[in-house]
């Protein structure tokens, strides 16, 4: 039915066209140049109010639109002509019909009854830019139900920013410039290729005709439906089959000289059309053969066939984006879908994966945001959070070894927590202002929504979900829904499956659809209970959010289960011992995988049990939890003060039996903080004693260097240890580096291999050092001394040092000032003794270096280095002596006080701990105030089930705290820290 109305409004158009009176808009070569933006002439508003609203009227609709464009792209010519013929319907009696247009100039607007076909006399436009409106005028009201045709003739321009209609260009292999037409429609530039409803709630059918060069193909969204050519100027007229009912945003055609490869073992013919240049040489393979078994996968899934007979994707050289799924014609940025032959084996893999991730993420769209769309870009995320979850799901099913679920940890859920702050919008978040719409689909739409929705996957098992799934689709199929829609059908399915344990989908999705934000859920056990509380994070506003909760304990260590044991709809809530299964003194991990959208807070006592665990038998613990524990410890101990310093290292001492890089990775905020303050103070040595105890036995098993095509997970894992290998001072580590440099300064680029230049640094020898500081520091060539001057600093000797700081002030480098700078800071950022000498340096030569290098950033920066008295009290002399010197200012004098008394509290919370742990005994000397001396927190003072085993005072209230325990906090004098310093019980090395 609807192919004939299609088919009969072609030749009306095609009649219209080629008649008079637009004919002369088709083949007049003498077009001139036009100007963007709207012309003079039709910018005035007439006596039309400034719209109210962005959307469009609900008084007509379209039933189909023929389009009919011109172009001469194949010349570089950048114009083009468009006619439209928009049947429409009239829905509430009016005379007005509104539609969209963008950067065309309309040059004829004729409305005809559309049956019996009659013009209609007396029908003019107005045009109101601000809205993007085209008001078309009648000349009497028509009746609902009256259908009409509406005919426009216009013409535009291609346009250069890859939006809309557009133009791109590539070299050939003759290098030759070749340029083609594309598109780009969503979000709002469809009307700029044809006037149009342009929502993403309606639909009708297209009929697309486009005219070309005959040396051009033209592909869209259907088969090619009659082609034609005319022989005396050289254009193919392409007619394109009739689309489904359709958003305009999805519609898409190309006009180029591409060539195309054949998909392979696919159900429908699919091609992948690329520069000729790029299918030659095969960059187009790897796609040819992963897009079908996509498609397969995700017909078996969501148990609804692709509804087209034919998809083409094609890799454009300019592109905005990563890709785009319009139907049947998916486009790509280039390297989004061809291969890069130049390559290295593991990173093929890669971008292999990413391949495939993005050809998935567009033909999930097929199904979601295709074949439904939203009604508003309001629910931009039922789009896009569908295609974030399956562009991992659907190759972890095709392709498992390639392990796609774990980016949701790695990656997905890292971006929603970031992009779900205070001042984030909530999924369901409306907005019709269009500089805003973008902003739609942002982490909000894509990740987090992937996330809520992979959450309710995991909660429903993934069968029932995909069943509730296939409801909504037949439900709505080829129509707009909004999230009650996807809420029906999921119910549909879960109570069909789980009639015992009824669940209220709609209002468990609603609560973080609606709500902005993720909560943090603390956990905390006593004897007859545990106590699941909820907070958003870290702005709490009231919210509350229906949290799945699932764990394993020491009693039920099972990883693999994924529903959830409880439910948290309310603030806080008290669960037994036979609601938890939990057994007093167990460990117990929560948010099995991170399935659920939050993120857990525990307590004392449990951190305690799981860290001992850890250093029990860490297998007990599946990899991406113990990640995460790495993770969440790192906000337990900086925000919340559940755990202290010790706590921190006896973590991170499990970790010589950790072999999940993402671990290493999560653990890295840790040993960060533990490194920089612990620089330079008493625990200093003992600590770099552990991260080499614990990164030596893997170094022993992966070896310092990769090999190509060794599995990524275990390049990165070796990246990690390594790094914390060498920053610990392992001298072996040193020696490696090192070698590799010397081979490299002794053969030149034959020797380089890929070598740390700072770590090689560490253990250079007096002769070499100098020899290359006095090459490096005469040589003329700015570029060639950037590439050695910050790594100087990194050595371990004393001479070295001396040399290195003196050089700087010599007559005669061609040092220039930064450079300067950043000697002084490798020198004091890269051990005790660099920073020793260059304290001193500074005190003996600041009058020297106030005109060439920022004295103020250097001072400001080496707080961070103040982990002792006796250094802070070093910095305290010198920043008396820059205000004296008019180098600071005294409020800046005194900001520097401030900053190194945060440096103090940090060592005061922490040291003491540490230093116990490590049983460094802390010299008996005399305090300067008596009462400084460390206490320990009175552990009765405690009125939670937390026990006396924390040495922090836990918090009373349900809610995690943020404000340290101060009433009970131990405190130590940073006088006894200075003494200790002075006892210098370190050495470096
Ligand atoms: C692709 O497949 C079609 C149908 O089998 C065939 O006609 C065409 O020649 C093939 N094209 C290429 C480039 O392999
Ligand atoms: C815990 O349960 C035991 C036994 O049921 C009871 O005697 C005790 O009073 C309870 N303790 C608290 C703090 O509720
Ligand atoms: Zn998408």
């Amino acid at each position: 039915m609807w192919q004939k109305v299609a088919i009969l409004s072609v030749f009306v158009i095609i009649s219209l066209v080629r008649g008079n009176p637009v004919d002369n808009l088709l083949h007049n070569d003498g077009i001139e140049e036009t100007k963007f933006g709207v012309p003079e002439k039709f910018s005035k508003v007439l006596a039309i109010d400034e719209p109210t609203t962005y959307r469009l009227p609900n008084d007509s609709y379209p039933i189909s639109y023929d389009i009919f464009l011109v172009t001469d792209i194949h010349k570089g010519n950048f114009d083009f002509q468009g006619n439209v013929m928009i049947k429409t319907e009239i829905k509430e009696a009016t005379n007005k019909i509104t539609l969209h247009y963008r950067q065309i100039e309309i040059k004829l607007v004729t409305v005809f009854v559309a049956e019996p076909l009659e013009p209609i006399d007396g029908t003019s436009f107005d045009l109101i830019p601000s809205h993007e409106f085209l008001v078309i005028n009648l000349p009497r009201i028509f009746e609902v139900g009256s259908e009409l045709l509406i005919h426009i003739g216009y013409s535009g321009r291609l346009r250069d920013d890859g939006a809309g209609f557009y133009w791109g260009s590539y070299n050939n292999s003759a290098g030759e410039t070749k340029f083609y037409g594309a598109t780009q429609f969503e979000v709002t530039d469809a009307r700029h290729a044809f006037p149009c409803y342009d929502e993403p709630g309606i639909r009708a059918i297209m009929t697309l005709t486009i005219v070309y060069d005959k040396s051009y193909t033209a592909l869209a969204n259907t088969e090619v439906f009659i082609e034609e050519l005319e022989e005396e100027t050289n254009y193919k007229i392409t007619t394109f089959a009739p689309t489904p009912v359709m958003q305009t945003y999805l519609l898409a055609f190309a006009i180029s000289d591409y060539e195309y490869v054949n998909a392979t073992d696919t159900r429908i013919p699919q091609r992948i059309f690329g520069t000729p240049m790029a299918i030659k040489e095969g960059r187009g393979n790897f796609a040819a053969t992963v897009v079908g078994p996509i498609l397969h996968k995700l017909e078996e899934v969501l148990n609804v066939l692709y509804p087209l007979s034919k998809m083409d994707h094609i890799a454009l050289t300019k592109f905005n984006f990563g890709a785009m799924e319009n139907m049947g014609l998916i486009t790509y940025i280039e390297r989004g879908l061809l291969l890069n032959p130049a390559l290295s084996e593991s990173a093929t893999y890669n971008q292999q994966n990413s391949i495939i991730s993005l050809v998935t993420h567009e033909y999930a769209h097929q199904w979601f945001g295709d074949i439904i769309s939203p009604k508003w870009w309001q629910y931009t995320w039922l789009n896009e959070g569908f295609a974030t979850l399956f562009a991992n799901y659907i190759p972890s099913l095709v392709y498992p070894e390639r392990a796609a679920m774990r980016s949701f940890f790695s990656s997905t859920i890292q971006t929603a927590f970031n992009s779900d702050g205070p001042n984030a919008w909530s999924m369901n978040h409306y907005t019709e202002i269009p500089d805003e719409l973008w902003n739609k689909f942002g982490g909000i739409g894509y990740q987090k929504s992937g996330c809520v929705l992979r959450m309710m996957m995991e909660v429903m098992t993934a069968p029932v979900f995909l069943k509730g799934l296939n409801y909504y689709l037949n439900e709505n199929y080829m129509k707009a829904a909004t999230p009650t829609e996807l809420h029906t059908g999921l119910q549909t399915a879960y109570d069909a499956a789980f009639p015992e344990k009824p669940l209220m989908i709609g209002d468990i999705m609603y609560s973080w659809e609606d709500q902005a934000g993720y909560p943090l859920l603390t956990v905390r056990v006593g004897k007859n209970n545990t106590i699941f509380s909820q907070t958003r994070y870290p702005v709490h506003n009231g919210e509350v959010y229906a949290i799945p909760i699932t764990y394993a304990t020491k009693s039920n260590p099972d990883f693999s289960v994924r529903t959830p044991k409880l439910w948290l709809p309310v603030p806080t809530f008290g669960f037994t011992p036979e609601q938890t299964g939990y057994t007093d003194g167990d460990w117990m991990v929560v948010n099995i995988d991170q399935v659920g959208y939050y993120r857990v807070d525990y307590s004392s006592v449990l951190w305690r049990a799981n860290i001992a665990q850890l250093n029990d038998d860490c297998t007990v613990i599946n990899p991406l939890n113990r990640a995460l524990l790495l993770d969440e410890f790192y906000l337990g101990w900086t925000q919340f003060r559940r755990v202290g310093g010790a706590d921190a290292i006896k973590i991170l001492s499990y970790m010589g039996k950790e072999d999940e890089f993402l671990a290493w990775a999560r653990g890295q905020r840790i040993f960060n903080d533990l490194r920089n303050h612990l620089f330079d103070t008493l625990a200093h040595e003992k600590f770099y004693e552990l991260i080499q105890e614990i990164t030596k036995p893997h170094l022993n098993v992966l070896g310092y260097e990769g090999f190509d095509g060794e599995n990524s997970n275990r390049t990165s894992l070796r990246s990690y240890v390594k790094q914390w290998n060498c920053q610990a001072f392992d001298n072996d580590c040193f020696i490696h580096e090192n070698e590799k440099f010397m081979n490299f300064y002794n053969n030149g680029q034959e020797g380089a291999t890929n070598f740390d230049f700072c770590f090689a640094m560490r253990t250079i020898d007096e002769t070499t050092f100098g020899q290359l500081l006095a090459i490096v520091v005469s040589d003329k060539d700015f570029v060639n001394r950037g590439r050695y001057i910050q790594y100087f600093g990194c050595s371990l000797n004393h001479e070295n040092l001396k040399k290195l700081l003196k050089i700087t002030l010599d007559e005669g480098n061609n040092l220039e000032n930064d450079e300067i700078q950043t000697i002084l800071t490798s020198t004091y950022s890269n051990s005790r003794d660099g920073l020793t000498l260059a304290l001193s340096f500074l005190d003996d030569n600041y009058m020297k270096l106030k005109p060439i290098t920022n004295l103020t950033a250097i001072i400001e920066n080496l707080i961070n280095y103040m982990n002792t008295q006796r250094s802070a009290d070093k910095i305290f002399a010198l920043a008396n002596k820059f205000e004296a010197a008019q180098i600071i200012s005294k409020k800046f004098n005194e900001e520097i006080v401030t900053k190194v008394g945060e440096m103090e509290k940090w060592i005061d919370t922490n040291i003491f701990d540490i230093l116990d742990y490590f049983g460094v005994e802390i010299p008996t000397a005399e305090p300067t105030t008596p009462t400084a001396a460390p206490t320990t927190v009175d552990p009765t003072a405690s009125t939670t089930t937390e026990g006396p085993t924390t040495t922090q005072a836990p918090t009373t209230t349900a809610s995690p705290s943020t404000t340290p325990a101060s009433a009970q906090s131990v405190f130590i004098s940073i006088s006894l820290i200075a003494v200790c310093g002075i006892v210098n019980l370190m050495k470096l090395l």
